[in-house]
């Protein structure tokens, strides 16, 4: 399998692990339809530097945290299909524990990091290639296959999303494969909270590189189309003490 000419749609791309993951998504040939909803500036400048390297890349906005602009972006995304592959990866990431979790922010987390892959998965059966072949990636973190009391409202959604992964694997078999990738350490939070000791926890003893990221994220949009509803830890190791 070959991305080359293919289109893969990555939410949450104009910054950060979603822009890594669309750069390496265009330097295997890909074309990209990339989400942002407050990043426009550097979606823009994404945009720019994959079309500048010969491939195509088209900007779509919405804020997924509210599910009619959920369903809006799938109207702008239809009127861009066939489509091969969809990374969910926008998420929210609040240091909320037990206590301090409102209700407003448990359901703010759910809509975008549960909600939002949801709709979008189950619009996307009908916007793939017409050779009916499909790839899902949700992007996953450590804590969804073991949940703990921090970052309580993000990690719940995140086992949830799991559980969704090995759902939609059967349910769109056979012609979309649905995988995880359950990140650790990649990149320090982007509000700056310090991260402590976090690499006494990580058996690597360092943080991922974006180059790492890419590897194993081609690896579940090219590689076999018999690996369906696994879920591959990227954490040098966390998710095992
Ligand atoms: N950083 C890590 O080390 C790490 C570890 C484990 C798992 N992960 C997972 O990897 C993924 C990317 O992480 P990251 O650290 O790069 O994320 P990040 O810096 O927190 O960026 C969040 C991304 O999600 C998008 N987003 C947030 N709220 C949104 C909303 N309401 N509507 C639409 N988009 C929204 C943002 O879009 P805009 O900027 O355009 O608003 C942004 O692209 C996430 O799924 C995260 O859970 C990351």
């Amino acid at each position: 399998m070959t991305l080359a000419g293919r289109k893969v749609l990555i939410t949450g791309s104009g910054v950060r692990i979603g822009r890594a993951m669309a750069l390496a998504i265009a330097q295997a040939g890909g074309d990209l339809i990339l989400h942002y909803n407050r990043s426009r500036q550097p979606a823009e400048e994404l945009k720019s530097e994959i079309q500048s390297i010969g491939h195509q890349a088209s900007l779509v906005q919405a804020d997924l945290a509210d599910p009619e602009s959920t369903v809006h972006l799938i109207s702008q995304v239809r009127r861009l299909a066939p489509l091969y592959a969809l990374v969910n990866s926008a998420a929210i990431f609040a240091p909320l524990d037990l206590p301090s979790t409102t209700l407003e922010a448990w359901e703010q987390h759910f809509t975008v990091n549960l909600t939002a892959p949801f709709l979008l998965s189950q619009s996307f059966a009908s916007l793939i290639d017409p050779d009916g072949q499909g790839r899902i990636v949700n992007i996953l973190d450590w804590r969804a296959l073991r949940p703990g009391i921090d970052h309580f409202p993000y990690t719940i959604s995140k086992a949830a999303l799991a559980a969704l992964t090995q759902s939609l694997a059967v349910a769109l078999a056979p012609s979309i494969t649905v995988n995880g990738l359950a990140f650790g350490a990649i990149l320090p939070p982007s509000d700056g909270a310090a991260t402590g000791n976090i690499l006494d926890n990580v058996p690597a003893g360092r943080w991922a590189n974006l180059e790492e990221v890419g590897e194993a994220l081609l690896f579940l949009l090219e590689g076999p189309s018999y690996i369906t509803g696994e879920i591959i830890h990227l954490d040098g190791g966390r998710h095992l003490i």
